[in-house]
Formats: structure tokens, sequence, C-alpha cells
């Protein structure tokens, strides 16, 4: 038998702990969802004051209610990780179930729903099978296609992934315009390269009404989408070329893709800016990562999203989360001359690059 001293048995009783808790990180991820589903935060907001288990359960009505016993444990690991609080024996909404209202300008109910599809979370399953072939990402193993070329299996979820990404544009959107007007300034016209549905450029096209704003994504994307006002919408292959402009916008799309596709976005997005005021400039939205994905202990719940961040991007895409270093080789090798990075957003960097 092994001998051990006290000392030794708490740390390795710690160090088991920490397995467990690691193995058992997706049941979190699980239980928000069921939560989601099942429509508990709108079921508690409705309900104005506290709410006790009886009463939750008696306002689910879909809930089978021989299963009514285990909503109190549910609502106990939720409890405990933060989402759900409790005062006089009732549930309470906390600031980050708040964020899981269905009609919150900035719910972030269509990303839980569509991050934890299956279609998202299989890819997972083929980690180690992806590091020990050829395959581009993970999703190519799982699914046999690249993640852009599947689709969506169903036209839901293609809805809620495009509703998440304009939930999470409203928010950087309003800092944007808050924060970083200046940047805008003496431009005449701006192209939002792979800007989705437009929740950024329309937001950004209304704040500065002289702004010219286009919106360039794939054809299927924009198929449909009507130009109003100062704001019209392209399709195309930013690979290929993006639409001429005294700036262009790149907001959470480099991260998709690998180096030297990267490189061959922001040549295009040069090519665009060549006839703008002063040689033009890139705008890019995007997490710049410490070295060595460290951080303080104050931010380190941040380090620990851009850390998630950069695995969704290499078992989805097959892009990556970057340091500042690799940031500027790709701007030296798209023939860039500098960068600034300024302002920080959540997790997010506002990167500045000049021709
Ligand atoms: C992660 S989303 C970011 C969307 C938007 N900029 C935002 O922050 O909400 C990446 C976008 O790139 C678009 N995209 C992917 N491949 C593209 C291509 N070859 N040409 C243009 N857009 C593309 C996708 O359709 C998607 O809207």
């Amino acid at each position: 038998m092994v001998k051990m001293d006290k000392a030794n048995v708490n740390e390795l009783l710690q160090a088991q702990a920490h397995v467990w808790n690691h193995i058992f990180n997706f049941i979190n991820s699980m239980s928000l969802k069921c939560a989601v589903d099942l429509g508990i935060p709108d079921v508690i907001h409705n309900h104005g004051k506290p709410m006790t288990v009886t009463e939750l359960v008696a306002a689910l009505p879909t809930l089978d209610l021989t299963k009514a016993g285990n909503i109190y444990r549910l609502m106990r690991i939720l409890v405990h990780s933060g989402f759900f609080g409790v005062e006089e024996d009732g549930y309470v909404l906390t600031n980050t179930s708040r964020l899981l209202l269905k009609d919150d300008p900035l719910s972030l109910t269509p990303f839980v729903e569509s991050m934890l599809d299956p279609m998202l979370t299989k890819p997972w399953d083929f980690l180690s099978v992806w590091f020990q072939n050829n395959d581009r990402t993970p999703f190519d193993t799982a699914h046999g296609k690249a993640f852009w070329e599947y689709g969506f299996h169903d036209p839901k979820l293609g809805t809620l992934f495009n509703q998440g990404l304009a939930t999470d544009s409203r928010l950087v959107t309003s800092f944007l315009i808050d924060k970083c007007k200046g940047m805008f300034e003496g431009l005449n016209s701006l192209v939002d390269v792979g800007g989705s549905t437009g929740t950024v450029c329309k937001a950004i096209a209304d704040a500065f009404p002289h702004l010219e704003c286009t919106v360039l994504d794939s054809p299927q994307v924009v198929a449909g989408l009507q130009d109003c006002g100062n704001l019209k919408y392209v399709g195309g292959n930013m690979l290929e070329e993006v639409p001429p402009a005294d700036a262009a916008l790149i907001k959470w799309v480099l991260h998709d893709w690998n180096d030297d596709e990267c490189v061959k976005i922001l040549k295009q997005c040069k090519k665009a800016i060549s006839g703008g005021k002063d040689g033009g400039k890139v705008i890019i939205i995007d997490i710049v990562l410490k070295k060595n994905g460290t951080g303080d202990d104050e931010d380190s719940n941040l380090t620990e999203t851009q850390l998630g961040f950069d695995m969704v991007a290499m078992a989805l895409l097959g892009g990556k989360e970057r340091e500042e270093e690799e940031w500027a080789k790709l701007f030296f090798s798209a023939g860039f001359s500098d960068y600034k990075i300024t302002h920080v957003i959540d997790m997010r960097s506002v990167i500045e690059v000049y021709p």
C-alpha cells in the first residue's frame, strides 16, 4: 500500500477534485442549456418576486410532473454556478441570468442554443482523432465538410447563430459609437467585411449619416436583405474581392481563418482602401491574447473565455486567436506598414491597421 502523510493526502484529494470538476465541466454547459430550453430565466423574471421551487414547477407548462422533484436539483447546480440567487426561499435572477431573458436586446440565449446544439458539440468528440488525421478541423472530421460549406442542417439553427452574432454586435457597436467616435472621423465610406446581416454596419450608418456603408458577406447570408439609406449589402467572397471604401471594418472574422487565409483577406482589404483618404485604414475587432495565455488573477476569467474561443476557432473553423506578435506578422505579410491597438472591449481589442 502507498504510504502518505496528511499534507500529501490533502494535496491528492484537491488534485482529484480538480480532475473530477474538469470531467464534469460539460454538465455546467448542459444544465445551462436545459434551463434556457425550459425558459426558466423568463419564468422567474415574469414572476416578479422570489419564486419558490413549487411555484417554478407549476409555471413550467411542458414539464412531465414525475420529474418535478428534479427541478430543485437542476436549480441547485445553477445557483452554485451563479446563474440564480436565492432570496426568502425563492429563486431570483442574477446579472448572468438577466442575459438569458429571451427578449433582452443583449440576450445570449441564441448563443447558448446554437453553440450547444449537437451539430456544434459533436466535433469535440473528434478532437483527438483530428490530431491524428489530416482533416482541417474536428468539425470536418465529424461532419465530412467545412463549417461554412456545411451550413446549418436546420434553418432555425442558422437563424439562432446569426441572432447570436447580432446580439454581440449590438453590445460592441454601442461601445464603438460611444468610445471610438474619432476613429470614423474624416471617413466618407466604410465596408464591413464578413458583416453578417449588418447589425454593426446599420448602427454605424445611423450614427454617421454622411458615411456610405457596405456590408459584404456570403451571397446566402445577405440574400433578400434590403439596402436602406446609406447602407447597402453586397454578396461576395472576401478572399477574392472587397468593395472599395475609405475604411474596412472586420469584426470577429479573422479568428475564423488560418494565417495564409488572413493574409489573403487583409490583402483584399488593403486593395479596397487604396483610394481612401490618407491611404485608408482597416479596423479590426478581435481578441489579442496575452503571451502564453497568461493573465493577472483579476482577469483570469477573461483569459479563460479567450482561450475557450481559441479552442472553438480550432475545432470548428481552423482559425485561431492571436497574440500581438502573431497579429503584427499578419499585417506586415499583407503589406501594411503600421498598426495601433487602442481600446479594449470586454475580451476583444480594436486594432487600426495602416497601409
Ligand atoms: C463570426 S462571423 C462574424 C460576423 C460579424 N462580423 C459579427 O461580428 O457579428 C463571420 C462572418 O464571416 C462570413 N463569411 C464567411 N466566409 C466568408 C467569405 N468567404 N466571404 C465573405 N464573408 C464570409 C460569415 O457568413 C459570417 O457572417
